[in-house]
């Protein structure tokens, strides 16, 4: 059984645009994948697709054994409860320190106090935060909030990381930190990693697999 499966998939937004044309793809536990293509290529509707923000217009996603194209709606908490998204816009509670933003999503999974503590102090190291972890989030910098952002990402050790874009407007040296972080993460934990990037520059950093979509279609993986 594969980790993670795309078995020819179509995706066809109600405007006509074709986003993704017959894909096949086949991801397998732990693997860190960069997912490159231009803009428009369709990167951001096949992460769409794991999260289940979007259905396929024909075709099968599966995760873990399990189709996530046809979960029913009720079980969606717990498919995302296993995802790790980086998100580009930020969501971080401003007033809150570096600290308390990456503790909340274990308070509300209801992990014992002892064991949350000891996950936050493990991601300050890994997101290199743990000299500002009493800083508030709104004070930070652009590339420490996006490291912030990072670290509640990875927080509850997700199966599967899907980061979009996430070096979009940060420095070079910043977005090799940052996927540095995820690359570490990934060997570390067993992690299945997919980052979607238009960046060159990037992709030759990591020894990672590429999968390049152009216009819809895989014609590279
Ligand atoms: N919600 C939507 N409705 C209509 N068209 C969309 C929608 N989302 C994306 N598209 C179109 O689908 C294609 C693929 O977009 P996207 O998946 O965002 O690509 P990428 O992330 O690689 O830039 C583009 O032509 C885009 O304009
Ligand atoms: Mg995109």
């Amino acid at each position: 059984m594969e980790f993670l499966e795309f078995k020819k998939v179509y995706k066809v937004y109600p405007t006509g645009v074709r986003a993704l044309d017959n894909v096949n793809l086949s991801i397998e536990k732990g693997e860190f994948v960069f997912l490159w293509g231009a803009t428009g290529a369709g990167k951001t509707t096949l992460m769409k697709l794991i999260t289940r923000e979007e259905l396929p217009t024909s075709g099968e996603v599966w995760l873990e054994g399990c189709e996530i194209s046809a979960l029913e709606d009720r079980y969606l908490p717990i498919l995302r409860r296993n995802l790790g998204v980086v998100f580009q816009d930020l969501k971080l509670v401003p007033h809150w320190t570096v600290y308390e933003n990456l503790i909340s999503p274990l308070q509300v999974l209801g992990v014992r106090k002892k064991y949350a503590h000891h996950l936050v102090e493990e991601i300050l190291d890994l997101v290199h935060l743990q000299d500002k972890k009493h800083h508030i989030a709104e004070w930070l910098s652009g590339g420490e909030k996006q490291k912030l952002c990072l670290g509640r990402a990875l927080i509850h050790r997700p199966h599967l990381v899907l980061a979009d874009e996430p070096t979009g407007n940060l420095d070079g040296a910043t977005a090799l930190e940052l996927v540095g972080a995820l690359f570490e993460f990934s060997k570390k934990l067993g992690a299945t990693v997919i980052i979607a990037t238009h960046s060159e520059e990037l992709i030759s950093q990591f020894p990672a697999r590429l999968v390049v979509l152009n216009k819809g279609k895989i014609i590279q993986s």
